[in-house]
């Protein structure tokens, strides 16, 4: 029986709740056999990283990472480190994980689950049955370009400089992983960019026209300005199904998405990193969309679920796992279809807390699977 190796990094906020549901789950399916062993180790990054190490992710921490089957990550940040220097503060343990693992894709599925379709901000018909994956470029563009700094003018003025690049391969490798997932789900692709104001978006448009023409005819592929596409997803999201963009116009799209599915806490995530042409394994980090939630961090109210979503992904990317993938996200479901809700999908006055929903997914577990 394989052995997984997991490498799991709470970080900080809601982050390590979050991260203590999802061990349970991962005991659930250990306990259960057939999959596979779980070997998980943990380390801190973040805030916590700091704290200990003075930076926001160690040196052994990213060796761990690098000799992972899948890393897990819940999520950095927090008004507690507010003021440390740029280079070490939280997010900068998140960037060089996604930078040094080469994670240049990142999916984002946006499922509005049927229980849900009255927890949206948007009505009912809008929302259900969305099934829509938008594929974020995660390792280029502004968020990494150079020159990246605040320069002093000598006026009194300053000027913060960040650097939106992308070469060619950049684009095409992203604009394949979206054109290749596309023929698994409805054949539709619209590709998001500015080419109407960025060169980088010219080039984006070109090379992933390109790209379709030589390898993908058979996919139906449209091309988007940004900005309507941020608006169409919010007037009539189900015209969607693979959406491929920059890095920094998936971050914000992605958090647009969450809201259809009724919460950030619902959107889970993978990293995916290009095949090793020896072995076909990628370097895989999986994470919720969602951050550190500082605001209810504490309370024990998060919504653990694409967290765990999120190690669904891991079993259907990383380890070779769809059945259980499958089990797993249907004990989602079913959890949900029982009425169980934290506050943020609309639990009111009878919302439960992070371990009341962890427990109903492994009630769910144990009846999908019985
Ligand atoms: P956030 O995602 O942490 O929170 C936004 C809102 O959504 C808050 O009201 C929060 O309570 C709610 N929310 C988020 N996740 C939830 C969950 N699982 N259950 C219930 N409610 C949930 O975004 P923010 O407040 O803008 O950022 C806080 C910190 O997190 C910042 O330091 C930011 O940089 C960081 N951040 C980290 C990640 C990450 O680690 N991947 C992602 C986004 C933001
Ligand atoms: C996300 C987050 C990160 C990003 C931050 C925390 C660096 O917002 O994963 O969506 O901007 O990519
Ligand atoms: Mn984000």
């Amino acid at each position: 029986m394989a052995t997984h190796k997991l490498l799991l990094l709470p970080g900080d906020g809601i982050g390590p709740e979050i991260a203590g549901a999802l061990k349970k789950v991962i005991a659930w399916f250990d306990a259960r056999g057939g999959g596979g062993v779980y070997s998980i180790e943990e380390d801190v990054v973040g805030g916590a990283a700091y704290d200990r190490h003075g930076v926001a992710i160690s040196d052994a921490a990213m060796a761990l990472a690098q000799e992972s089957d899948a890393v897990l990550f819940g999520a950095v940040g927090g008004p507690k480190w507010a003021s440390v220097p740029y280079e070490v503060r939280p997010e900068a343990g998140l960037l060089r994980l996604r930078k040094d693992l080469g994670l240049f894709a990142n999916l984002r599925p946006a499922i509005c689950y049927p229980a849900l379709a009255e927890s949206s901000s948007l009505k009912r018909e809008i929302v259900e049955g969305l099934d829509i994956l938008i594929v974020r470029e995660l390792t280029g563009g502004v968020y990494f370009g150079e020159p990246k700094e605040i320069i002093d003018l000598g006026n009194g003025q300053k000027r913060g400089i960040d650097t939106q690049i992308y070469d060619t391969y950049e684009i095409e490798r992203i604009a394949r992983v979206a054109f290749d997932l596309a023929r698994t789900r409805s054949n539709k692709v619209a590709s998001a960019e500015k080419h109407n104001v960025m060169k980088s978006g010219v080039l984006w448009k070109e090379v992933v026209t390109a790209l379709h023409g030589r390898d993908y005819t058979d996919v139906k592929l449209e091309h988007i300005l940004a900005d309507n596409c941020a608006m169409q997803l919010v007037r009539a999201p189900k015209q969607f199904d693979v959406i491929v963009c920059d890095n920094l116009f998936g971050d914000i799209l992605s958090d647009v998405a969450a809201m259809l599915t009724g919460s950030l806490g619902m959107l889970p995530s993978a990293a995916l990193g290009a095949a090793d042409p020896m072995t076909g394994r990628r370097k895989s980090m999986y994470e919720p969309v969602h951050g550190s939630a500082p605001d209810i961090a504490g309370t024990g109210a998060a919504n653990p679920i694409a967290m765990i979503a999120s190690f669904a992904m891991a079993l259907r990317y990383s380890l070779g796992q769809v059945a259980e993938a499958d089990l797993l996200e249907a004990a989602i479901a079913a959890a949900l279809a029982t009425g169980v809700r934290t506050r943020d999908i609309g639990g009111g006055e009878a919302s439960v807390g992070t371990e009341v929903m962890t427990d109903a997914i492994l009630a769910a577990l144990e009846r999908l699977s019985a």
